[in-house]
């Protein structure tokens, strides 16, 4: 691992040149493997050898630092230049809403090493090492909140090419470096994967000149323009107007601003080392008459592939799965956020275990999640069993700003369940139980953590709690002021958990673990309805409480019927406005579902008042936004200081979409068989919902006409299903298409 002897505005360039050792043939293959304390742009003879952006993406480096592989064969000549640009990114630029960063280190540093594989069986390895050379880069500031500045009349690429005399360069140093945390990547590269032109050019009532891309997207704007040198473009980016001006408010401290200085000559610029999350961008500096041409807005994420389609005869609820669809998209940036805007873009424990369902869905993130998952492991092992906030956990740098209202830092329900929900999903949806195994240290430990934690009377109260985060009649200020006890919500996830670690022991085989999580789970469910169930009243008498208890199975078959009505009843009371925060909202209408309910799960999802799934898309919003009301119905931005018009998880619903809406789901984990049983509703008159599994494609194509319902399945071959018809017995399919006809029973139809 090398730095360069100046910082150069926290982004240098380094670079070697070398002989190729010819003698031994041709080349028969050559890899680059390259990582570094910080980001890293690799380039061979002028060439970059890859689309990968943000390498090595983000980690918990102190353990684990992931390196790329590259074939770069075609790249090699008999005079090689590698070289490298580096950007400050997760390692060396902020973290955190408390201003601050480079919590990893103070040097940014890179490590790459060449393998060159000749038709004689020789290997060259050219590395870094102390001979490489360090130069300035085009690019004068750099960070993922703040934005990246690049001065065009600064870009020579000679640097890059055989040749070029570096004697005015500077050199490097090593860097102590612990080489065993090297691991190869698990999940996916992040790429760009759409473009997107301008959709409109607005005049605001100031008179600023702001762009619309039609889209709240995460990325950055390619500009390719020509003026006279030295003229400086600052470009802002925003998520939302508010009084026709940028609505910058929402980002807190980030400044997500970039600058641009004119060459004199025709300059593209692209900022690679930071990004925004944006819809908006106002431009100033701008030489002559703005042409929107000269914009493109370059989104990027976590290379996925997408698995999981829905559509329905509603264009609302249609734009709301699109929604989910761009917001999970934004928010996989190698790390699955809360957020990819404001001071913040954490590994939010929470947000991806409600999330999580919906997202193996829509896309394969069974590697990128896994990747995720071992770090969520690794600070674990590192902090006695406690799951952090957030992973890579950076709050423990964080720890003076931490409220002290919040106590000593320990585990928390709903976002350390993660360490057992997320797995727990990957096997559902694809089948495979080794991500079981690898985590199952994790998952265990967990629990046992929690279970250390309980009240004599074996109840999860006493610690800090998010509790249902960010229910609607919560204040703003204070979004863990819900209406569900906050014991209640603790130890029903709690019991979940224990309940699938109990699970996953005896699936591995593990038959003492097995015993332990049983008797755990089954204390923890006794508790749970010894301290807050009184005649099928669960204490705060909520939606969320029932949500749970009913979820996660823990009242008696009476207890669970009377707790639907209520549910069923407190929804309607509610004017079937939505009245969960973040545990309840990913489980309310599967509560419903359950228990005989689904027109009332219908009436939450149809609805357009806020607050309703349905209301920001009412508003135009095109991802899914974090408050229920992040934009208030006047059009104004929500008065919270925490305030993202792109947070995943309250789209959670669209897993049950999936499931009871389109009607697919695993019967057996991975679909080695499946359950189609779509239940018609809430207006809706067509659904069509398909999925590839690791099976093959799975398909269903619903309509109904009056009170005639048409399905349309499709089954991979070899994969029987059970297709269950509302008001119809069970009928096993098997592998191939199948038509059914069918009546609804009025109350559907
Ligand atoms: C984040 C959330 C997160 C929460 C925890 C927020 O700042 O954006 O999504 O889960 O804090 O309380």
């Amino acid at each position: 691992m090398i730095a360069p002897d100046d910082a150069f505005n926290g982004a240098p360039q380094l670079r070697t040149e070398f002989e190729t050792e010819r003698e031994h043939g041709a080349v028969r293959r050559a890899t680059l493997l390259v990582t570094a304390r910080g980001l890293v742009e690799a380039w061979l003879n002028g060439r970059r050898v890859c689309d990968d952006v943000l390498t090595p993406g983000w980690s918990s480096y102190e353990w684990r630092l992931r390196y790329a592989s590259y074939d770069v064969t075609t790249l090699i000549q008999e005079r090689t230049v590698v070289g490298l640009s580096l950007g400050k990114g997760w390692f060396g630029g902020r973290l955190g809403w408390s201003g601050k960063g480079s919590f990893y280190g103070d040097e940014l540093g890179a490590f790459a090493q060449l393998e060159i594989e000749f038709e004689d069986g020789t290997v060259q390895l050219v590395v870094t090492d102390e001979s490489w050379r360090s130069g300035p880069s085009a690019v004068l500031a750099n960070d993922l909140y703040d934005g990246q500045t690049i001065d065009a009349r600064l870009v020579d690429d000679a640097w890059k090419r055989p040749g070029f005399d570096d004697g005015g360069w500077r050199g490097v140093h090593a860097l102590e470096f612990d080489t065993s945390t090297l691991v190869p990547y698990i999940g996916p590269a992040v790429r760009r994967w759409n473009e997107l032109p301008v959709a409109e050019v607005i005049v605001s009532p100031s008179g600023k000149t702001i762009l619309d891309f039609g889209q709240n997207l995460v990325g950055w704007i390619r500009v390719r323009t020509s003026g006279p040198a030295g003229t400086e473009i600052t470009i802002r980016h925003a998520e939302v107007l508010e009084n026709g001006e940028l609505g910058t408010r929402p980002l807190r401290s980030a400044k997500a601003t970039d600058r641009y200085v004119l060459s004199g000559g025709t300059d593209e610029f692209e900022p690679t080392f930071t990004f925004h999350g944006f819809r908006y961008a106002e431009i100033e500096g701008w030489p002559g008459a703005l042409s929107p041409e000269a914009f493109t807005a370059v989104a990027i994420g976590s290379e996925l592939d997408r698995i999981g389609t829905m559509r329905t005869s509603d264009p609302l609820l249609n734009q709301f799965h699109e929604n989910v669809v761009w917001g999970m998209r934004g928010n996989f940036v190698d790390v699955p956020t809360d957020c990819p805007q404001r001071d913040e873009r954490l590994g939010w424990t929470g947000d991806i275990a409600a999330f999580a369902p919906t997202a193996a869905f829509l896309f394969d993130v069974d590697a990128f999640l896994s990747d995720w998952l071992v770090d969520l492991d690794l600070e674990q092992q590192h902090h006695d069993g406690i799951v952090g906030f957030v992973i890579p956990d950076i709050l423990k740098y964080h720890d003076r700003e931490r409220p002290t209202d919040m106590g000593p830092v320990d585990s928390t329900a709903i976002w350390s369940d993660a360490a057992v929900w997320v797995p727990w999903t990957l096997y559902q949806a694809y089948g495979d139980e080794s991500v079981l195994r690898r985590q199952f240290g994790s998952m265990a430990a967990h629990v046992r953590r929690v279970d250390s934690l309980l009240s004599p009377s074996g109840v999860w109260e006493g610690n800090f709690q998010f509790g249902d985060w960010l229910d609607p009649d919560a204040p703003p200020e204070y979004p863990a002021d819900a209406k569900a006890d906050k014991g209640v919500v603790a130890t029903a996830a709690i019991y979940r958990s224990a309940r699938i670690v109990a699970d996953t022991a005896a699936l591995l085989g593990l038959e003492e673990a097995h015993r332990e999580f049983d008797a755990i789970a089954a204390r923890l469910r006794d508790a749970f309805n010894s301290e807050y169930v009184d005649d099928g009243v669960v204490k705060s008498d909520c939606t969320t409480v029932y949500s749970l208890a009913i979820v996660f199975g823990l009242l008696s078959p009476e207890h669970e019927e009377f707790a639907g009505r209520r549910l069923a009843e407190l929804a309607e009371q509610a004017g079937y406005r939505i009245s969960t925060g973040f545990a309840g909202t990913p489980f309310i209408t599967d509560a419903l579902t359950q228990t005989g309910h689904v027109d009332a799960a219908y009436r939450l999802l149809m609805e357009k008042d806020c607050p309703s799934w349905l209301y920001p898309v009412t508003m135009g919003a095109t991802t899914v936004w974090e408050r229920w009301d992040s934009m208030l119905p006047d059009g104004s931005i929500n008065p919270g200081e925490m305030t993202s018009f792109n947070h995943y998880a309250l789209g959670a619903v669209a897993d049950w979409m999936h499931r009871v809406v389109g009607g697919i789901a695993p019967l057996t984990p991975g679909y080695a068989s499946v359950l189609i049983a779509p239940q018609p509703g809430g207006g809706l008159t067509e659904a069509e919902t398909a999925l590839e599994t690791p099976r093959g494609r799975v398909a269903v194509h619903w309509t109904t006409d009056g009170d005639q319902l048409s399905v349309e399945v499709e089954l991979p071959e070899g994969v029987e299903g059970i297709l269950r018809l509302p008001g119809e017995g069970d009928r096993t399919i098997t592998g191939g298409r199948t038509t059914s006809i069918s009546e609804l029973t009025p109350a559907v139809a």
